[in-house]
């Protein structure tokens, strides 16, 4: 009688188990399908229309995001080595600091930092405001600007590290102010940045079925990606990058993708590993094998990292 009730009782689970199978597959595939509806354009954008979407898209909290952590971990773990850690009153500048979640890495290392920071979102500045944690000693001024006008308030030869990490992609022509960025940072001063590829812009609209707009990908280096926005992205390849911050005036002492083989929701490699999904073991596993591949195979990572000194 036991054996018969166990029995009904896993063929139910089964059943239950494979209904919630077929309702995820089948979420995934309407999702799918609405992703497929989208183009690329190419053309300069208008400002306002630009910082509207900016702002709309700012209400991912990349600083409460599981994922999201991991790459700030990824990040840190890449260029932690090159940092004076021990230097006393470092000066950092963050462009487009989002929700804070590096500059709470570098709060977290440096216990006298002084912090500046701009956002051209409000919502990604009072979010910032209130995510970050201050020790006595440290200070955090945290302003709504444009990167480019921010960047040209700061003095010559005043600061020690300057981020900007994942804003390129949302910034076509942010080439041009990195000859202001070269002359804010201190002789030796470092430039930590991360940029889109054109690989894994192809890679993700092929994941969505758009060959056609993959194609477009090889042929320019800006556009609007995604239909339902006005939003125009940049991206490039890791050799052309490396150039640009050459040209600069920078030496680029390391390049390394984030992120080679795993993905957040809707990142092409979701499927391999989301770090969010992941327990502490398995994503100790990952980081190691990231960062062993993302100087291998850099133009496949989520965003590319380039540390780059002015000398
Ligand atoms: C993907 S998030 C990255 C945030 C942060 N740098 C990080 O790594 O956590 C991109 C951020 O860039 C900001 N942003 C985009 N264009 C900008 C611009 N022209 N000036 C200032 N911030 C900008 C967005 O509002 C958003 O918060």
């Amino acid at each position: 009688m036991f054996i018969i009730q166990d029995l009904a009782n896993f063929y139910i689970k089964v059943n239950r188990y494979l209904l919630r199978k077929a309702i995820r597959a089948l979420n995934s595939l309407l999702k799918l399908s609405e992703k497929r509806n989208f183009e690329i354009t190419i053309g300069a954008p208008s400002l306002k229309s630009q910082k509207d979407i900016v702002e709309s898209a700012s209400k991912y909290d990349m600083f409460t995001a599981s994922s999201e952590n991991y790459y700030a971990d990824q990040y840190w773990q890449l260029i932690e080595d090159v940092l004076p850690l021990n230097q006393q009153k470092v000066k950092i500048v963050d462009l487009g600091s989002g929700q804070g979640r590096m500059v709470q890495k570098f709060l977290d290392n440096f216990p006298t930092a002084e912090i500046r920071c701009c956002d051209i979102s409000k919502k990604a500045i009072s979010d910032l405001q209130r995510n970050i944690t201050l020790s006595p000693g440290q200070q955090v001024k945290a302003e709504i600007s444009e990167y480019k006008s921010f960047v040209a308030r700061q003095a010559s030869s005043s600061v020690d590290i300057v981020l900007f990490t994942e804003v390129s992609f949302y910034s076509p022509g942010w080439e041009k102010c990195l000859l202001d960025i070269y002359r804010i940072l201190k002789p030796g001063g470092i430039f930590v940045s991360s940029h889109r590829s054109r690989y894994f812009n192809a890679m993700l609209l092929l994941s969505l079925g758009h060959i056609q707009a993959a194609e477009q990908i090889l042929k320019h280096n800006s556009g609007r990606l995604f239909g339902t926005t006005d939003l125009h992205f940049s991206w490039n390849d890791s050799p052309a990058t490396r150039e640009i911050l050459l040209a600069a005036g920078f030496s680029v002492t390391r390049v390394a993708g984030i992120g080679v083989l795993s993905g957040i929701k809707g990142d092409p490699h979701e499927l391999l590993a989301e770090p969010g999904t992941l327990s502490e073991d398995e994503l100790n596993a990952l980081m190691g094998l990231e960062k062993q591949l993302g100087e291998t195979v850099p133009d496949s990572g989520r965003y590319i990292l380039f540390l780059a000194k002015k000398d």
